[in-house]
């Protein structure tokens, strides 16, 4: 096939995190999409929390603020992306509320098409093991679909898959504490997995 000049897969993470586990996860998963040379934005969604919840809990209210400076996520970053990257605590088995309420706003950019054919991952954390991170991913997978996305998940395309041992998507057990080095490259290969795809039909559509 003709080689075609395009330009850097631009790549965005969006994620909620409410003390801090799912943050280091979007960190090494910006790491890797950088790494295999996208354009990366790395965007918390807003909070939703009355203060009186967040301020019962030190280390979620610690962790807000080591965040205060963490874009916002917003549509233009959505319309932005050839690919994104989400990122959510596991609540009961499904997504958190927070992460949610950005997605409910995009009804207006789906409308207009602005959503699909984009690839879309995702990742995620759970307090226990077996407590609901493939359920989440899942659940998160739903919307892609309506989307029209193209979902790529990590797989056991990797040997560190063998390890971290969630083809879904990376996730990590928050109870054993931060995320180690098996979540971490795991989060790495995650994203260059997603970059390249990203990179294939990004060259494919511009030899049209
Ligand atoms: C309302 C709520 C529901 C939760 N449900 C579960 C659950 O069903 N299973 C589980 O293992 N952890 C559960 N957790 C724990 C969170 O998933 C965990 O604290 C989170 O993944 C840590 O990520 P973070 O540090 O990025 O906030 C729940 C936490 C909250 C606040």
């Amino acid at each position: 096939m003709k080689e075609t000049a395009v330009d850097p897969v631009n790549v965005a993470i969006i994620y909620y995190s409410a003390t801090g586990t799912v943050h280091a996860l979007a960190q090494a998963v910006a790491e890797g999409a950088e790494k295999a040379g996208a354009q990366v934005r790395l965007r918390q969604v807003a909070e939703t929390a009355p203060e009186a919840a967040i301020n019962s809990n030190p280390a979620w209210a610690e962790h807000r603020t080591a965040t205060a400076d963490v874009e916002k996520a917003t549509h233009d970053d959505l319309s932005w992306a050839d690919a994104v990257l989400f990122g959510t605590p596991s609540r009961f088995g499904n997504p958190a509320s927070q992460l949610r309420a950005f997605i409910d706003t995009t009804g207006p950019l789906w409308f207009e098409g602005k959503i699909a054919g984009k690839v879309f991952s995702a990742f995620t954390a759970s307090n226990t093991a077996h407590g609901g991170q493939e359920s989440t991913i899942l659940a998160l997978s739903n919307t892609f679909y309506h989307w029209g996305g193209i979902i790529v998940p990590p797989g056991y395309t990797d040997p560190i898959q063998f390890q971290s041992g969630n083809p879904y998507g990376t996730s990590h057990v928050a109870g054993d504490g931060a995320p180690g080095e098996v979540a971490l490259q795991a989060a790495r290969h995650q994203a260059r997995r997603v970059v390249d795809t990203a990179a294939a039909l990004k060259i494919g559509r511009a030899a049209g």
